[in-house]
């Protein structure tokens, strides 16, 4: 029986059927403002909140109050308490760049990923990350040497991945052998402001849902509706819980 994380997100883990696999890296992909943020957010608060479980939250693009009041303005009021509590440990890019080389500061990282009172990480973005490294050669050791890592401590990971003109999908050619699973948030534009959507590709090990479902992003983070296709689909394969 695979064991698994429920993310505590509304909607997402039934489209998951449960979750996401425990001790998985998937990776959440999407173009700016599409809510990857924001889901990775939730996943670590729910997981405190909801599930007792501690989280480790790898910002490249934030600083940590910049995280907090993203975090308050969702809704998350007690991220900070939590924060303080150490059950949600922070390194933003100031701290994640502190050292003279990129390589000295990841090496701090890695030994406190060990000592295993951390059940979820999220690192946002994987692209950020990825352009921190000199050569490819050293890009390819520290990535692998990190989902090694993460998954020798039971971590349950979210990476980010972000889309758009200014990455180009070659530069992340990486992703599709580090990562279990892919979730991919989708936007379009409409008069009145934008439509938003989810879609889970591929989650390793698992029988998922793979429509493409509404979403909304509000106070409370992102809630994904049920459509009214997925819906059929969803109740026959519901297992009783
Ligand atoms: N507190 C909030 N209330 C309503 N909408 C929000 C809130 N915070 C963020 N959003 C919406 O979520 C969108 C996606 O944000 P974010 O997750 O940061 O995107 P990205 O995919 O670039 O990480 C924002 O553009 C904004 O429209
Ligand atoms: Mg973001």
């Amino acid at each position: 029986m695979v064991e698994l994380t429920q993310t505590g997100i509304d909607g997402l883990d039934e489209i998951l059927n449960g979750g996401i696999v425990k001790n998985s890296t998937t990776l959440v992909s999407g173009n700016p403002g599409a809510g990857k943020s924001v889901l990775c957010l939730q996943y670590i608060y729910n997981g405190v909140e909801e599930f007792d479980e501690s989280g480790i939250y790898l910002s490249f693009e934030e600083n940590a109050e910049d995280i907090a009041q993203a975090a308050e303005s969702l809704g998350f009021e007690n991220w900070r308490e939590h924060v303080e509590n150490e059950k949600i440990s922070v390194y933003d890019k100031q701290v994640l760049l502190r050292e003279n080389d990129f390589s000295s500061s990841l090496e701090l990282l890695l030994d406190d990923l060990g000592d295993e009172r951390y059940e979820r990480l999220v690192l946002d973005s994987l692209t950020m990350f990825q352009l921190f490294f000199e050569s490819e050669r050293e890009k390819r050791t520290y990535l692998l040497k990190f989902t090694d890592i993460l998954s020798d401590n039971g971590l349950t990971t979210l990476m980010t991945n972000e889309q758009g003109t200014s990455f180009p999908d070659s530069d992340i050619g990486l992703e599709n052998f580090l990562t279990d699973g892919n979730i991919f948030l989708l936007q379009t534009p409409t008069e009145s402001g934008v439509n938003r959507y989810v879609w889970v590709a591929k989650m390793r090990k698992k029988n998922i849902n793979t429509d493409i479902f509404p979403m909304e992003i509000s106070e409370g983070g992102l809630t994904i509706h049920e459509n009214a296709s997925a819906f059929s689909l969803l109740s026959e394969n519901k297992s009783p819980l």
